[in-house]
């Protein structure tokens, strides 16, 4: 088995950029995270990646006149990498047309609601406002329409009474860290295929998993 090359980008703590580094150290994991790349040089997952022996990067969007100009920057060092997989985890840049045009297929993202349903910011609390009783995370292609694309790979939790923005945001996140190794690991080996526009996975799947909210036993 080759494993695939990942980059890792992301903008500040890097939980689930953590969450991809441990997975991936399994011999049997089909994909290896060969660096990490932030927009900020100060994010603490960039410090973290470094102390793992990790190569670490900061390309500091602040530093490039134009957007255009920072992707360039971004995809010179992806490239010196040997990157084949882009892993965006946390990284709050929304991208041009033309950078995903250039990794279409090859760059997946997590985002904290069940898409296509909250899309953008505050997903937390826009979820509680509407009172919905289950929330969760989608891993998916990126396209250049902001955190949509074809979906790889959904968790979901209860929402309990009394939850705060906060308390599902560390619930969720606890998901994430679940769904994304998962999803990267389907995407690296070829069971999660892009056809037509929808993830195909080729692999053997639980059909009798479900989730109740609430569960009242
Ligand atoms: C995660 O919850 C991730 O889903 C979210 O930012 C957080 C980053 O945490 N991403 C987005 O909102 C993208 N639209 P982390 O840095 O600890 O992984």
């Amino acid at each position: 088995m080759r494993k695939r090359r990942v980059g890792v980008l992301i903008s500040g703590r890097g939980s689930n950029m953590m969450a991809l580094v441990e997975a991936a150290r399994a011999p049997d994991y089909p994909a290896e995270i060969v660096c990490v790349v932030s927009n900020r040089p100060g994010a603490a997952g960039l410090a973290w990646a470094r102390e793992q022996g990790l190569a670490a990067h900061a390309v500091d969007h602040k530093a490039y006149a134009t957007r255009e100009a920072f992707e360039d920057a971004l995809h010179a060092v992806l490239m010196a990498e040997g990157v084949e997989l882009i892993a965006c985890a946390g990284f709050m840049r929304l991208m041009t047309a033309g950078f995903v045009a250039r990794w279409a297929g090859r760059m997946i993202n997590i985002h904290p609601s069940l898409l296509p349903l909250y899309p953008g910011l505050n997903t937390h609390a826009r979820a509680l406002a509407d009172g919905v009783r289950i929330v969760g995370c989608t891993v998916h292609h990126v396209v250049a329409e902001m955190d949509a694309g074809p979906i790889i790979a959904q968790g979901a939790v209860p929402v309990i009474d009394g939850d705060t923005p906060a308390a599902l945001a560390d619930r969720i996140l606890s998901v994430e860290h679940v769904i994304y190794p998962q999803a990267l690991a389907l995407v690296a080996s070829g069971k999660a295929r892009l056809e037509d526009g929808h993830v195909r996975i080729l692999s053997t799947v639980n059909q009798t998993a479900r989730l109740i909210s609430p569960d009242v036993g």
